[in-house]
């Protein structure tokens, strides 16, 4: 799969590039293209998969695409999947997924990334691990040379345990913080009930496989943000249509 890594790197060209909602919605429409009748999707979470959600529902409106059920990997995108007229089930009741799509973070030249801004990257593991085909959704802003340099790594936590794993992420070299809510009056609480602790590593993520590995073998660590391995396809909107150098 490495080889394929950068050339399944697409970059899409925004004619309007004014903000970088544009960017966004342009890669939606993009990554929509791909699907075809009959696929079971996994719906992402963000604002950028909100936007593919929102595409794919008018492509369904438009009886341009028919029989497909979607996968939530949030209440957000079980939501608005609803709302756009995507019909979605449980993943457990299929046997498999066509394609994903869902947005990221940070992106790096391996199709390595960081994920769970959103809070949702658990249950995003879960469905774009197993997807034929995983699309990550992006605008120019979030491809990097080093992952965890800007943002600070996500990882689930099971409340329960939030002190052994606070210390045990900081014997790791990380810099752990727990996720606040906008007001900043209690800890984010993800759909499945636990808290996200964001980790800073201030000489950035070195080996992202082996972290990934070490972070979920602490007790009590639900899931991190790091996707190695996942990702088969990036479409990247750029304001000038130029290949994104990293
Ligand atoms: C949610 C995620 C999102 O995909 C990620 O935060 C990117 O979001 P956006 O498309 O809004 O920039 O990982 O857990």
């Amino acid at each position: 799969r490495s080889s394929l890594r950068l050339a399944a790197t697409q970059v899409v060209a925004i004619k309007d590039p004014s903000s970088q909602d544009n960017l966004k919605r342009a890669v939606a429409k993009k990554a929509v293209e791909l699907v075809k009748s009959g696929m079971v999707v996994g719906l992402g979470t963000g604002s950028t998969s909100s936007m593919a959600i929102e595409e794919l529902g008018n492509l369904i409106k438009a009886n341009k695409l028919k029989d497909i059920v979607g996968v939530a990997t949030s209440y957000q995108s079980k939501v608005l999947a609803r709302q756009f007229g995507v019909k979605t089930v449980d993943l457990n009741d299929v046997n498999h997924i066509d394609i994903a799509f869902d947005g990221a973070d940070e992106v790096d030249a391996g199709m390595n990334l960081i994920k769970g801004g959103g809070a949702a990257h658990t249950m995003e593991k879960v469905v774009d691990s197993i997807a034929k085909e995983c699309v990550i959704l992006i605008d120019e802003t979030k491809v990097v040379k080093s992952l965890g340099l800007s943002f600070p790594l996500p990882v689930e936590v099971l409340p329960f345990a939030l002190a052994p794993v606070l210390r045990a992420l900081a014997a790791l070299g990380g810099q752990p913080e727990i996720r606040t809510a906008l007001r900043k009056d209690g800890p984010v609480i993800t759909d499945l009930g636990n808290m996200v602790v964001d980790v800073r590593f201030p000489e950035g993520v070195t080996d992202p496989a082996a972290l990934e590995t070490k972070i979920n073998m602490i007790p009590g660590v639900i899931e991190n943000g790091l996707f190695i391995n996942v990702a088969n396809k990036v479409l990247v909107g750029t304001k000038d249509g130029e290949e994104t150098s990293v």
